[in-house]
């Protein structure tokens, strides 16, 4: 027997036995067979070009009833052709459908019928959670929590196995300083420090320690790369930068995300300076593999390569599918131009045949890493789709996520937290009871009939029903007949008003993008209404960006931003509203005063005229109708209690090339309450051969602390985050001065200054 042959047989067996056949197996033996390099040789060796096409060729997957349409209609494929396609082997991979029981039907085809019988994957955009929702992961990265990311993503992982998927088109790692570009919502926001720890974070929660095992999905970090960057905000639009800020900012959370032990990675839409990143050379080879020595695969965005002949990069289809295989971009998101022009391609000499071993032997390779040839039907379990999903467990941690992901803004008077009892709440907005506004862009497989309102959440806490009135007051984009006066009414009834307002999730996500990024009009005229009642407002935000806050929604007493938080948001909201939790989100994107600042980041480059406070505006880099500053910068978030800084204490004044730096301060509770408090390190390198940004967050620790107690919170930095890319594309710091916060934002906290010699 071959070691394919040998393979085969225990594949069949497994599923003749069920799914979970494969635990009595010698794991030991399997493994070590399949490990091996030749078994992959022997494979391509005995394939045709037209199968190789096919490993290298995903379809989305639109024949089951658990089917996803999220993207543009392509040639719809009905269920026998699929099964024809699967047969000849020109399918390498299905995504966008859930369901054991298709999967194991279509796997069982793959594996006994085709030629060379290797399985299919099974892939799906799980973002933010699959039946349990978590928040969007803008807002989930507000938590500030590594811990609570990895998590969440161990848990979605686990719920994606028991509905058959082994791969998820996730995280997004792009780091994203346009609020107008509606993508922000699916990543980490502006950070790229944090988008380094969240992207690690969720890539060990997806993957496990063990990419073999059932309750594992493989991850693919994405868009590579500098898809954050599209000019003006506008999804799929251009991007223009310097290799230098490619590798400063966009790059590291991939690197972070790959030495994590991400095995794929998705090529983005965009173009680099006018080079297309599906079929960029010098981004998939020469950064991605030669450098950086990733081993995984690269898969297209979907069509990507098909539409470098709009990016006017191709002139028709074959050239696409030549660029893209010659750049390194392995696999084909259901454009079908792969398996359409490959073998050709490689008859005419236009493309080495080495070259498409290659990127077979990568998807194999990953194919062996998930566990696929000695247990094709891993993660197919019909037993465990029933019972492993929407779990006591997962319930828990959405809410709890949802509750660490809010981020109260203001809170004057301390307005927050509310009673339970004894305060009548009016419940206003078109926000307060719409479970279609709960879970954010990116649910594919949505359980509303599950998702938890602020209403409902509030009324599972509040002592008696009668303390809660409801008035909806408008629609999202559109005026309500009588909507204003009956939430007038109710306002003038109540003691407090909550005011459920924002943008609808519909406005954020994949090509959403926005020139305002404002709340409709509709819903301002409702609070400014109910302003005028004079009664205190509490304003809960929905949003998949930040907003530019205006009028009634700006100067309401509090504002607790509510991304959209998942299956559990209304409960998670209630937790903090009603004081059993203190918030502890911070901002991972800023609020700007007005849309045209776009982009706006905390980090920028200060510039040869900078505005300091209460200088005249003439001369000064700023617009004519507000300074360059924010109205609520990265960072910022209040909780209950109130935080005191110390001194920042160092541990020399000048520290030498080679050795680290450690900062302190005592953090005090001078409130009456625990809290956790995100307690941020920034620098800024003073002179610089690249100038440096005004500050850049280098360090954060999530501190319990209780009432009165204080504490004293270290951080050690070297060269690796006193350091920045250079011009020769290299990282290293320069010796010069530094100045140094220990802060609770991003525009907080007394600089120390300490030099690097
Ligand atoms: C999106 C990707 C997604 C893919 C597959 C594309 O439109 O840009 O983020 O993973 O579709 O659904």
């Amino acid at each position: 027997m071959t070691i394919l042959e040998n393979n085969l047989a225990f594949s069949r067996r497994s599923f003749l036995m069920g799914s979970i056949a494969a635990g009595v197996f010698s794991p030991k033996i399997i493994f070590a067979k399949s490990k091996d390099e030749d078994f992959i040789d022997n494979l391509i060796a005995n394939m045709s070009l037209e199968e190789k096409a096919g490993q290298l060729s995903i379809f989305a997957d639109n024949t089951r009833s658990n089917s996803i349409a999220i993207n543009p209609a392509q040639a719809k494929v009905g269920k026998d052709a699929l099964i024809s396609r699967i047969k000849n082997g020109e399918i390498g991979a299905l995504f966008s459908a859930k369901g054991a029981k298709g999967a194991r039907e279509y796997q069982k085809i793959a594996i006994t019928q085709t030629k060379s019988k290797i399985p299919l994957i099974f892939g799906a955009d799980i973002i933010h959670g699959c039946t349990t929702q978590f928040p969007i992961p803008l807002g989930e990265s507000a938590s500030f929590d590594i811990d609570l990311c990895e998590r969440t993503a161990k848990m979605a992982a686990f719920e994606a196995t028991a509905v058959g998927i082994q791969w998820t088109f996730a995280p997004m790692v792009d780091v994203a300083r346009d609020q107008r570009w509606g993508r922000v919502a699916e990543g980490s926001g502006e950070d790229p420090y944090l988008g380094i720890k969240l992207a690690q974070a969720r890539v060990k929660g997806f993957q496990g320690n063990d990419l073999k095992s059932e309750y594992s999905v493989l991850s693919c970090p994405k868009h590579f790369a500098a898809y954050g960057a599209v000019q003006g905000g506008m999804d799929y639009n251009t991007t223009e930068m310097s290799e230098a800020t490619l590798r400063d900012l966009h790059l590291p959370p991939f690197k972070a995300a790959f030495d994590a032990g991400a095995l794929s990675v998705m090529s983005s839409f965009n173009d680099i300076s006018g080079v297309p990143s599906t079929a960029n050379p010098h981004l998939l080879t020469d950064i991605l593999r030669d450098e950086w020595g990733f081993k995984g695969l690269v898969v297209s965005d979907y069509t990507a390569d098909d539409e470098l002949i709009h990016h006017g990069y191709a002139a028709d289809g074959r050239d696409a599918a030549k660029k893209s295989i010659l750049a390194g971009c392995d696999m084909s998101m259901e454009s079908g131009l792969y398996n359409k022009y490959l073998p050709d391609l490689v008859k005419s000499g236009e493309v080495p045949l080495k070259v498409v071993d290659e990127s077979v032997r990568r998807v194999l390779r990953v194919k062996q890493a998930l566990g696929l040839f000695e247990n094709p039907y891993r993660s197919l379990n019909e037993a465990r789709e029933l019972k492993d999903q929407r779990t006591k467990e997962a319930i828990a941690l959405s809410r709890e996520a949802a509750r660490k992901s809010a981020v109260l803004l203001k809170n004057e008077n301390n307005i927050l937290p509310l009673p339970k009892t004894g305060k009548k709440i009016a419940l206003i907005g078109p926000f307060a009871s719409d479970k279609y506004q709960t879970l954010g862009t990116w649910t594919i497989f949505p359980d509303f009939d599950n998702a938890v309102t602020l209403e409902k959440g509030l009324r599972a806490q509040i002592s008696s029903q009668d303390l809660i009135k409801t008035a909806k007051g408008s629609h999202i984009t559109e005026a309500m007949d009588g909507g204003i006066e009956e939430a007038v009414q109710t306002a003038k009834w109540a003691d407090v008003v909550v005011l459920c307002v924002g943008e609808p999730e519909k406005f954020s996500g994949e090509s959403q993008s926005r020139v305002s990024i404002t709340i409709p009009q509709p819903q301002q005229e409702l609070a400014e209404a109910i302003a005028k009642t004079g009664k205190p407002v509490v304003v809960v935000l929905s949003h998949g960006r930040a907003l530019e806050l205006s009028g009634a929604v700006k100067n309401a007493d509090a504002i607790l931003c509510a991304w959209f938080l998942g299956s559990e948001h209304g409960n998670g909201l209630a937790d903090l509203i009603f004081g059993d939790y203190s918030p502890q989100g911070r901002l991972p994107v800023s609020f700007p005063h007005f849309s045209g600042q776009q982009p706006y980041y905390y980090n920028h480059r200060i510039t040869g005229r900078p505005q300091q406070p209460g200088q005249e505006r003439f001369y000064k880099a700023r617009y004519i109708e507000t300074d360059n500053t924010a109205l609520y910068s990265f960072g910022h978030g209040l909780t209950y209690s109130e935080i005191e800084y110390g001194k920042v204490e160092l541990s020399s004044p000048k520290i030498g090339m080679n050795e680290d730096l450690f900062a302190s301060c005592i953090i005090t509770n001078k409130g009456n309450r625990k809290v956790r408090e995100a307690v941020q390190l920034y620098i800024h390198d003073m002179v610089a051969s690249i100038t440096r940004p005004i500050r850049e967050l280098k360090a954060f620790e999530l501190v319990e602390i209780d009432a009165g107690q204080s504490k004293k919170v270290e951080f050690r930095i070297g060269a690796p985050e006193l350091g920045f890319v250079h011009n020769d594309l290299k990282h290293y710091p320069e010796a010069g001065k530094f100045k140094l916060w220990i802060a609770p934002s991003s525009v907080t906290g007394e600089a120390v200054e300490f030099e690097l010699l």
